[in-house]
C-alpha cells in the first residue's frame, strides 16, 4: 500500500513539473508592467526580464531610480514615474502603458510597489500610520490593477500581486500585515472574476528578504517614532524595557533576511513566462519552512509561539 502511494506521490510531482517547464511562445514581444523598480525585487526583476528579451515597462518612484534602471539594461526597457498613491500619476502612467503596448495588450502587470512603516504594536499608532501603509500597499495595487486591466485583458496576459508571506499569518501590528491580507483577498476575487477572460491572476508571498522593507534603520527609526508619539498611559504599560527588547527583536532582522532575491524574482519571471503558473508562490526556507505551516495551525498555538517569543509589556497580568 505505502508503495502504491509513493508511485503516487512521485508521479503527481513529476506530471507538476512537466507542467510547469512549458513557456509560453513569442516572449520578446511580450510587454510587462512592473512598479517599484526603484530598487529590491522590482529592480532585480526588470533586469532580469530584459535579459530575457522580454519588453519591460518599468515604473519607478524617483527619477534618479529610472536613471539608474535605464543605465543598466537594454534600450528595449522603458521608465516611466508613478506614485501609486496618487490617481492621476496612475492614470498617466495608463496612458503611457497604452501607448506603448498598442493593440498587443500588456502580457504582465506586476503590482511589486511596497513600503512597511511605520510598523509597531497597534496601539503606539495612529490611524494615518495605518493609513500611510494601506495606501501604497493596497490601495495601490487597487487602482494600478483596475486602470491598467482592459489592457491585460486584451492580451489575455497575467497579473502578478506581491503579497507577502505575512499575509497569511499578521506577526506584528500596524498596516503592514493588514494591506497583504488585502491584496490576497483582493487577488482571490479577482483571480475568479478574470478567469472567464484568460487572464491569470498570481500571488508572491515572499519570506523575510534583505532590501530597503526589511531595513533594519528604517524599521528602528519608524519604531523609535511611534514610541515618541504614544500617550504617557501607553508608555507606562509596556514600559522602556519592552522598547530596549523589541529594538532587539529587530536587530535579528539582519541576520535572518535572506540576501537572494532572485528567489523571489525567479518566482516572478515563472508567473509571468510558464504557460501553467501557480497561484501562489512562497519563496524563501522561512516561508516554507516556518509561516506558511504556522498559518495553517490553531490559533490558540499561533498565540502561544508569538507570547513565547514577543516582549512581555511592564503591566502585562
Ligand atoms: N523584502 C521582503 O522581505 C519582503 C517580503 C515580503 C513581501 N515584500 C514585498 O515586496 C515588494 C517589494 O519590496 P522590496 O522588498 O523589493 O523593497 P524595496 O526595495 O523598498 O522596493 C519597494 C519599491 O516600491 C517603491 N515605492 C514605495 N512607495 C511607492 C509609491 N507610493 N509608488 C510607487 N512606488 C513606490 C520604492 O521606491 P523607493 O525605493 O524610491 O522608495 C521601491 O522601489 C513590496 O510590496 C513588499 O511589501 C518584501
Amino acid at each position: 500500500m505505502w508503495l502504491y502511494l509513493a508511485v503516487l506521490v512521485v508521479l503527481y510531482y513529476l506530471l507538476r513539473w512537466y507542467r510547469e517547464r512549458q513557456v509560453v511562445s513569442h516572449l520578446q514581444d511580450k510587454f510587462v508592467f512592473i512598479t517599484g523598480c526603484d530598487s529590491g525585487f522590482g529592480n532585480l526583476l526588470a533586469r532580469q526580464l530584459d535579459l530575457r528579451g522580454l519588453r519591460v515597462l518599468a515604473a519607478c518612484l524617483t527619477e534618479q531610480g529610472a536613471e539608474q534602471l535605464r543605465k543598466q539594461t537594454s534600450d528595449r526597457l522603458q521608465t516611466v514615474i508613478l506614485d501609486v498613491t496618487k490617481t492621476d500619476s496612475v492614470a498617466a502612467a495608463t496612458k503611457w502603458v497604452k501607448e506603448h503596448v498598442g493593440d498587443r495588450g500588456l502580457w504582465g502587470l506586476v503590482n511589486n510597489a511596497g513600503i512597511s512603516t511605520p510598523t509597531a504594536p497597534n496601539e503606539w499608532l495612529t490611524k494615518q500610520d495605518f493609513m500611510k501603509i494601506l495606501d501604497v500597499n493596497l490601495l495601490g495595487v487597487i487602482d494600478v490593477t483596475l486602470s491598467v486591466l482592459p489592457l491585460v485583458r486584451k492580451a489575455r496576459g497575467r497579473v502578478v500581486n506581491v503579497s507577502s508571506i505575512m499575509g497569511r499569518v499578521a506577526l506584528f501590528g500596524g498596516g503592514y500585515c493588514m494591506s497583504k491580507y488585502g491584496v490576497e483577498a483582493f487577488s482571490d476575487s479577482l483571480r475568479r472574476e478574470l478567469s472567464y477572460f484568460g487572464v491569470k491572476v498570481v500571488m508572491i508571498e515572499p519570506g523575510y528578504f534583505s532590501t530597503n522593507v526589511t531595513s533594519l534603520k528604517a524599521f528602528s527609526q519608524g519604531l523609535q517614532a511611534s514610541w515618541n508619539q504614544t500617550s504617557p498611559e501607553i508608555k507606562e504599560l509596556y514600559g522602556e524595557k519592552f522598547m530596549a527588547n523589541f529594538m532587539k527583536s529587530i536587530n535579528s532582522l539582519e541576520t535572518t533576511c535572506c540576501q537572494d532575491l532572485s528567489l523571489v524574482t525567479n518566482c516572478m519571471e515563472h508567473a509571468l513566462t510558464a504557460c501553467h503558473p501557480r497561484t501562489r508562490y512562497s519563496p524563501g526556507w522561512d516561508a516554507k519552512f516556518i509561516y506558511l505551516p504556522m498559518s495553517y495551525l490553531p490559533s490558540f498555538l499561533v498565540d502561544l509561539m508569538v507570547y513565547w517569543r514577543n516582549p512581555q509589556p511592564a503591566k502585562a497580568l
